[in-house]
């Protein structure tokens, strides 16, 4: 199965809507608000800084890093026109601007910007060191790198063996994750792109009764898995009527562990 996310110019129209609805709630997400602001808070943004958010979706991640001090302009980079459109109707700050773009070619040029995040999108690039290289042709000498990603080997729904929504959770990650182990390897890919690492950081992330994030990787793992013919529709209704089930009686548990990696060009 390919990462929905990949191919996201290629993937049915009701299924991006959803996903750009999920992007903003998980950027809502009290937990999410806590790892983001924890990692960011490792960049000394310059005064006047000149920040990319590539794969910035909706544009949640953009919107909080042009509030920032000392942030002059955000520019978020994606592929998907709906995304974009999405992330403009969502009232950004005067100084975020979203454009139509790939992490591989960002289309700046040299040496021109502060800072590139990269927000849960590098695992989704094939070729994640031409996108790191990239970065490393956009930024200034000195200039910051950050990547903060799932390391989506981790991801669970199961509450004891042979839990069957296990097989939702592993559907999502096999459908929507290009490289579920990346982060494991990004010290080392740092490295040879250039960039001496300041920070890395882990974080796990959980939802138990009240999940609103995590029933959502198993209602579209559970999709996945019917569109492959893996699964028939009437057992993906009823493990999303379980996954239901478990919210409201609060013996729902997801968990993923996220990790952060905060960097800089070398001069
Ligand atoms: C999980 S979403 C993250 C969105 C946003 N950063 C956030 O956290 O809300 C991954 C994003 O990466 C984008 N993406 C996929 N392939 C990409 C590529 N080659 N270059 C840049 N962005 C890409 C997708 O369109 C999607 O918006």
């Amino acid at each position: 199965m390919p990462d929905v996310y990949a191919t996201i110019n290629d993937a049915d129209p009701v299924l991006v809507s959803r996903i750009a609805e999920v992007l903003e709630l998980r950027a809502a997400d009290p937990q999410q608000q806590a790892m983001r602001r924890a990692y960011l808070d490792d960049i000394d943004f310059p005064d006047g800084a000149e920040v990319i958010e590539v794969g910035c979706g909706t544009g949640a991640v953009a919107r909080e890093l042009a509030r920032r001090p000392g942030v002059a302009t955000v520019t978020g980079i994606d592929p998907s026109p709906t995304f974009l459109a999405a992330a403009r109707d969502l009232d950004p700050p005067a100084n975020c601007t979203f454009v139509e773009g790939d992490a591989r070619a960002l289309g700046f040029p040299a040496g021109s910007v502060d800072v590139v995040v990269f927000h849960t999108t590098l695992c989704h690039v094939p070729g994640p060191e031409l996108a790191l290289d990239e970065a490393a042709r956009v930024l200034r000498p000195g200039g910051w790198l950050a990547v903060f990603d799932g390391d989506y080997v981790t991801t669970t729904v199961a509450t004891g063996p042979a839990d069957p929504l296990q097989a939702c959770a592993q559907g999502f990650v096999n459908s929507s994750v290009h490289d579920p182990w990346l982060v494991r390897r990004l010290p080392g890919m740092l490295g040879r792109a250039g960039f001496e690492l300041v920070s890395m950081r882990s974080f796990g992330y959980v939802e138990t009764g009240g999940a609103r994030y995590m029933p959502t990787i198993v209602e579209r793992g559970a999709d996945a898995l019917v569109a492959a013919g893996g699964l028939g529709p009437e057992a993906a209704a009823a493990l999303k009527a379980e996954t239901r089930r478990r919210v409201a009686t609060g013996e729902f548990f997801g968990h993923i562990a996220y990790a952060s990696l905060v960097a800089r060009l070398g001069v």
